[in-house]
Formats: structure tokens, sequence, C-alpha cells
């Protein structure tokens, strides 16, 4: 009876594996703006039916090296409410981060770290958490035999405990030795995640449980990416997600979309960073291709533009102006672009080689914006489905429109079908056809409860 379940796993996950994740991360806290018309994105608020996997981010890797609740008391709360999304989409599975957020001053000093990076939900988060990332505690986690043991058998607990399916690793990152990394890192994980993918496994094969799937988020290119040994990884994780998003930015003195298809900056000090180089250095030839989600970001970057040159690769002095409601520099919402798009101000232009959007606005254009719409996403799913890669990984869910404009997009060309997944009707009372779960009495009462707990637990912004 066991090893025939364990087959029928098998034969499922063989049957996912062309282009069908669609993994969203999500920060445990009530994190996101809280503007008007985009209330604070609650867990009720995830548009859950567009979605195969949600990862809460982040556990905590406790002093002992078990892993732990990052806000006792709190975050159990938000544990059952991501959950909870499992009754919505009954095919929804949720899996725990573990990672922690780094300090907001040390995200400011060291920019070029970012560019792979955590930004907005990241910043909001440790502002909320009031603490810091100390990176070096995966280091020792994995350094140690007992380490390794104490943790894995606190997390598969920890995991069941709280009801979650499976466990993501976001390490940022092996062998980094500014941030508290070894060069015996990346060894050790590979070891660390043939140990935990053994327990993983007599876990499911002694109690009967599904196994829990195991997946580690991945920089978008060879700076740092190269210490994971992605090929020997590969026998022990259900997949990585390649963070291909915020690979140039404000702390460039060129404009260019965070996350070009295509190198746009040939032949500048500024190339080798796009979506296609990603895929190239840290996809081994060796390794199925479905086995990487290509990570994507719902944000643009943002410049000021210091020469009456607005094409992308113009000059730039710094971050543009923040948007209305993320006020975060150097990034802006999907849904703030759209506001300048909307208002008559802006001028939006294709960038070719990139294949990415971008658009300059106020009197000289001085202000530019690059980001990926419906049109850029639709050629970066048809990317990743030529190169057989296994889905998409989204950051910042909640930088999308209130009517999930991108979501939509997105989860429509992956699975050449309306917004949502196979067998999950969308709730109803929408305000658009994309099935949203804004705005019935319940959902706005429990905004409202959300957000007095937030304040009055003192996470609030
Ligand atoms: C979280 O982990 C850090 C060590 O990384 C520890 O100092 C802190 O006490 C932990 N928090 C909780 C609530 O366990
Ligand atoms: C990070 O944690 C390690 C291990 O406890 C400690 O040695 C180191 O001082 C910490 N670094 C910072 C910046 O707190
Ligand atoms: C099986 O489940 C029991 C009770 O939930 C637990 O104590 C035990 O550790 C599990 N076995 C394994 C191999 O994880
Ligand atoms: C554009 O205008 C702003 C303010 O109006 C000014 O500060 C800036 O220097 C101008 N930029 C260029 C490139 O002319
Ligand atoms: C624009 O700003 C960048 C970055 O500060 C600088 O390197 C460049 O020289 C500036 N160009 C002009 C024309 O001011
Ligand atoms: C938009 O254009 C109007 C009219 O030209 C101008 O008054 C306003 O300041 C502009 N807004 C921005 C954000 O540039
Ligand atoms: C719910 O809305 C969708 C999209 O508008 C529609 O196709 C479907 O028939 C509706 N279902 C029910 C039960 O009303
Ligand atoms: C959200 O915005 C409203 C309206 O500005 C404000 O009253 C409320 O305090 C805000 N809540 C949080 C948690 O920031």
């Amino acid at each position: 009876m066991k090893s025939l379940s364990l087959f029928t796993l098998t034969l499922l996950s063989a049957h996912l594996a062309a282009a069908q994740r669609m993994v969203g991360y999500y920060g445990i806290f009530a994190t996101g703006a809280n503007c008007t018309g985009i209330p604070r994105f609650v867990p009720e608020l995830v548009p859950a039916h567009m979605y195969t996997h949600l990862n809460f981010a982040f556990s905590n890797i406790t002093d002992d090296f078990q892993m732990g609740v990052t806000n006792p008391g709190t975050d159990e709360a938000m544990y059952a409410r991501m959950n909870a999304l499992k009754k919505i989409n009954t095919q929804l599975k949720t899996a725990v981060v573990v990672g922690k957020c780094l300090g907001r001053a040390f995200l400011n000093s060291a920019a070029r770290l970012v560019s792979q990076l955590l930004t907005i939900l990241a910043s909001w988060y440790c502002i909320a958490g009031g603490w810091s990332m100390n990176m070096s505690y995966y280091s020792l986690l994995v350094s140690s035999a007992q380490n390794r043991a104490t943790f894995i058998a606190s997390s598969l607990k920890f995991v069941r405990q709280y009801g979650f399916d499976g466990i993501d690793f976001d390490w940022e990152y092996p062998s980094d030795t500014t941030r508290g990394g070894q060069a015996t890192d990346p060894q050790n994980l590979v070891l660390f995640m043939k140990e935990l993918r053994a327990a993983v496994n007599a876990e499911t094969l002694t109690n009967g449980t599904s196994r829990l799937t195991l997946s580690i988020a991945l920089p978008g290119g060879p700076y740092h990416g190269q210490y994971f040994l992605n090929d020997q990884l590969a026998q022990y994780v259900d997949w990585f997600n390649l963070m291909a998003y915020n690979l140039h930015g404000s702390w460039e003195s060129i404009a260019e979309c965070a996350a070009p298809l295509y190198d746009p900056a040939v032949g500048t000090a500024f190339s080798g960073y796009s979506v296609n180089n990603a895929f190239t250095s840290m996809v081994p030839t060796s390794v199925d291709p479905a086995k990487f989600n290509l990570g994507i970001s719902f944000s643009g970057d943002t410049f000021t533009l210091n020469t009456s040159q607005t094409t992308p690769g113009s000059s730039a002095s710094g971050p543009g102006t923040v948007g209305w409601c993320t006020k975060e520099a150097g990034t802006m919402a999907y849904f703030e672009i759209k506001t300048l798009l909307s208002g008559g101000n802006a001028t939006a232009a294709v960038d070719t080689v990139g294949v990415c959007s971008y658009l300059t606005y106020t009197s000289n254009s001085s202000q530019w914006v690059g980001y990926d719409d419906p049109s850029s996403f639709n050629s970066k799913v048809d990317f990743l489905k030529a190169k057989g890669m296994g889905g998409i990984s989204v950051w910042a869910m909640d930088a999308d429109t209130t009517d999930f404009e991108l979501t939509t997009a997105v989860t429509t060309r992956l699975y050449n079908k309306q917004g949502w997944l196979n067998n999950v009707i969308p709730s109803n009372g929408t305000k658009s056809g994309a099935g949203s779960l804004a705005v019935t009495g319940d959902v706005v009462a429990r905004v409202v409860v959300a957000v007095i707990v937030a304040v009055v637990a003192g996470f609030a912004l």
C-alpha cells in the first residue's frame, strides 16, 4: 500500500514536470501597502486560485538550530490564515521559507547585493519585525552534523504542526564572507539537503503522509550563484526558484529594465544580466530544466535621467521619484506604474532587446521606469516553456493591481487558458473576471481585524 502511494506520487510529480508550477511568495506579516484603494495584502487577498504553491516567508533559525516561529504569538495565526487558502484552492500546497531578512541599514549600504534580493517585502518586513538577518546561522546550521540533525527533526515537526506541505530555503548566500558565510558552505548545503531529503522520504514511508516538497531560491546570475552546486542539489530538491529579477537597478548609472529577457547592456560595464543569462549560468546542462521555475517580479525599477536621452541604457544619476503608495526608492509596484500610465503624463515604449517595457514622465522626461507588463510576461512565459522550465515563481504578489492583471496574464499564458487553474472555481461576487477575492464584506471585516491586530501588536509601519 505504501509503495503504491509512493509510486503514485512519482507518477504525479512526473506528470507535473512541464511548466505547471505557479509559486507565490508571501511575507508572513500582513505586509504591503495600506493606501487608498490598495488595502494591506492580508492572506485573504491572495488570489489563491491562480497559484499551485504559496511560500510563506519567513520562519526562524533559533540559537539552538531549530526551525522556530519568528514572532511567537503572532505568526501562528498567520500560518493558519495562509493555510486556510487551501479551502479555496484544494490543490494548493504551501511551504514555509527558511531565511531571514536583512536589516534595512544593510540593504541601503550594500545596494549591489540587493540586486538579487527580496527588496520591497523584505525591507518592510524588517522594519516590521524589528530585527535583522544574520545569515551566519545558515552557515553554522549546515556545517555540523548535530546542527543539521536538530534542524531537520524540528523542521519536519514544525511543518506538520502548522499544516504546511513543504520547506523552501532562501540563503543569501553560501560562501558570502561579508554575510557570515564560509568556504565550505556549498558542499555542506548539499549534505544538508541530502539528509533532509532522506528524512522527508522516511517520514512519508513511515507515516503514510504526502511527501513534503523541498525547494531552494537561487540568485539570478553567476554573481553568488556559483556557490550553489545545482547539479548536486538537484538530486534532493523538488525545484529551484530562479530569482531572475532585480538584475538591474538604480545602483547602476544607466537606466535598464530590472529583468530584461535578453542582455540590453552589451558593451557596457553592466552587461551580463538578463533572464537568458540567468538561465544559462544557473541551469546546468546535466539537470532537467523542469526543476527550475522562472522567478518574476511584479515591481519595476526607477531612475532619474540626467541627460535628454531616454532610451534604455541612458545615463542616470540615481533612483527615480518614489511610487505614490510603496514609497520605496528605486522600485515601483505595477499598480503604481498603471497609475502613471493612466494619468496621461507618461510615455511608454518597448525595449526590443530586453523585451520589457519602460516609460518616461515629467515635462523633461527625466523620470524613467522599467517594468514588465502582460505583453512582456507573455514573452517570458514563452521563453520558459521553450527552455522546458517547470513554471513560475512570483515575488511580491501584492505589487499587482487589485484585479490581478499580471497574475491573470501570466497564468493564462502558462496554462493556455483562463487565469485560474484546473478544477479550481474562482469565488464569485468578484469585481473582475480574474476571480479576485477582494471586497466581499467578509474580507473587509477580516482586513479590518488584521489591521487592528497589527497595530496592537506594534507591527504597523
Ligand atoms: C530567532 O533566531 C535568532 C537566532 O538566529 C535568535 O536569536 C532569536 O531568539 C530567535 N527568535 C525566536 C523567537 O526564537
Ligand atoms: C551572527 O551570528 C554569529 C553566530 O552566533 C555571531 O558570531 C556573529 O557575531 C553574528 N553577527 C552579527 C553581525 O551579529
Ligand atoms: C510520524 O508521525 C509521528 C507522530 O506524528 C512522529 O512522532 C514521527 O516522528 C513521524 N515519523 C517520522 C519518520 O517522521
Ligand atoms: C528635468 O527637470 C528637473 C526639474 O524640473 C530638473 O531638476 C532636471 O535637471 C531636469 N533634467 C534634465 C535631464 O534636464
Ligand atoms: C549622470 O549621473 C551619473 C551617476 O551619478 C554620472 O556618472 C554621470 O556622469 C552623470 N552624467 C551627467 C551628464 O551629469
Ligand atoms: C502631469 O502633467 C500636468 C500637465 O502638463 C502637470 O501639471 C503635472 O505636474 C504632471 N504631473 C507629473 C507627475 O509630472
Ligand atoms: C463565477 O464567475 C465566473 C467568471 O465570471 C463564471 O464563469 C462562473 O459561471 C461563475 N460561477 C458561478 C457558480 O456563478
Ligand atoms: C491604513 O490606512 C488608514 C487610512 O489612511 C489608516 O487609518 C490606518 O491606520 C492604516 N493602517 C495601518 C495598519 O497602517
